[in-house]
């Protein structure tokens, strides 16, 4: 796990014909907990994971984008001018997204030579995408010298998300693959984006991902639904409640309780699954701190129960995994864990109960419907950054 920074270094070196002035990587993630709730301005509470990508960049004297897929063995060449013009590969989109972005803040730019290979696995809801943003807006700041604070990077490859590539995605994906850290998870607060690295002891207990290898096909449409379903439920709760919300985020679980049977079905069970999973984050903020990992368990089972029950974004699939995991001495919770209806799950499990897991994981869930085991003991990398430390050329 981890890509060779010296392999992208050469196949860039090879596919342009020169040397790159640097080499930008980004990594993945895990949500450990806090599921859409990042959408409705609440808490979420996710993880780097060692698998990233790293991009290798050279600036241009023009304004031509010329970009290579290590891993597609693709190309695409495309200029400033005309970045919403030409028809991309989705993978040049991700790059060029974060282009328009600045150019629309007004940043300038040189024109830029850009290879980038990744191992996050794609379409598994680890968020390879939201790591090709993350290296691509630490490669063009880089190459330009921008001085552009690490929030505001963030929230430029989200926006490259969101209106180039066309996701309505949250910033949890693009907060923390820039600025996760090492051995810790990032409680976010995505109101504020006031954010808090909180330190993760992974000696005698792992956080395993089982990725279901179901393709997440229901995820963009559900997920454009669950949007409009929470909106619904903040105008209903202004009104029940007398005073104006903008986000469920603003709604206290007791309130909440008092007012629920005057909402109508779906629209109740959504506002209480992000209403009770904002707490969630913030109780397994508390049991992280004090080394209570049975406690983050039980709320990972407490998260996975109300996304499956009341949110209605878990599957078949997710929830077997989920079971089978909670019948393994030594595991102490497993839950959903990106936007559902396939993708991965994350599980908590003692570190000398992996193997047991991991043997029950492939007995009752990969091997039946004729699966290669893809269950990751991952360790959290650093966020987005310089390969090296090595700047551009001034
Ligand atoms: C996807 C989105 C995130 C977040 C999660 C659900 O990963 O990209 O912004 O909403 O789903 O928690």
């Amino acid at each position: 796990m981890a890509i060779d920074s010296k392999r992208v270094r050469e196949a860039g070196t090879r596919h342009f014909g020169v040397e790159p002035d640097i080499l930008t990587r980004a990594p993945g993630r895990v949500n450990l907990i806090g599921e859409h709730t990042d959408y409705n301005a609440g808490f979420v509470l996710p993880a780097t994971v060692d698998f990233d990508v790293v991009m290798s960049a050279r600036a241009r004297d023009d304004n031509k984008l010329l970009l290579y897929s290590i891993d597609y063995d693709q190309s695409a060449e495309t200029d400033y001018a005309r970045l919403h013009e030409d028809r991309h590969f989705l993978w040049v989109k991700y790059v060029a997204g974060v282009a328009d972005q600045l150019l629309r803040r007004g940043y300038a730019l040189r024109g830029a030579e850009i290879a980038f290979s990744g191992d996050v696995p794609r379409g598994s809801g680890l968020s390879s995408s939201a790591a090709v943003e993350m290296a691509a807006v630490t490669a063009f700041c880089e190459m330009n010298h921008l001085d552009i604070a690490p929030v505001e990077r963030v929230k430029i490859a989200q926006k490259a998300e969101n209106e180039f590539v066309g996701v309505p995605c949250g910033i949890m994906d693009q907060f923390i693959s820039g600025l996760g850290a090492a051995d810790s998870a990032l409680f976010i607060d995505c109101r504020s984006y006031d954010y808090r690295h909180v330190p993760l002891d992974l000696s005698d207990t792992k956080i395993v991902i089982c990725d279901s290898q179901k393709k997440r096909s229901l995820a963009a449409s559900a997920y454009a639904q669950r949007c409009k379903e929470c909106a619904e439920g903040v105008r209903r709760l202004s009104e029940l409640l007398g005073r104006p919300i903008e986000a469920l985020r603003e709604v206290e679980a007791g309130e909440f309780a008092n007012v629920e049977d005057q909402i109508p079905s779906p629209i109740r069970e959504r506002c209480r699954h992000v209403i009770t999973e904002n707490d969630r984050v913030l109780q397994a903020i508390d049991a992280l701190e004090l080394n209570k990992l049975e406690v983050f368990g039980e709320l990972m089972n407490a998260s996975h129960a109300s996304l499956r029950d009341d949110y209605e974004v878990s599957c078949e699939e997710l929830n077997t995994i989920c079971e089978a995991g909670n019948q393994v001495e030594g595991e102490l919770g497993s839950r959903m864990t990106g936007a559902g209806f396939g993708g991965c799950t994350v599980h908590l499990v003692k570190t000398d109960a992996v193997e047991d897991f991991r043997n029950a994981l492939t007995r009752q869930y990969y091997a039946p419907r004729d699966l290669e085991p893809t269950i990751y003991v991952c360790a959290s990398s650093p966020g987005a950054g310089l390969v090296d430390g090595v700047q551009a050329p001034a």
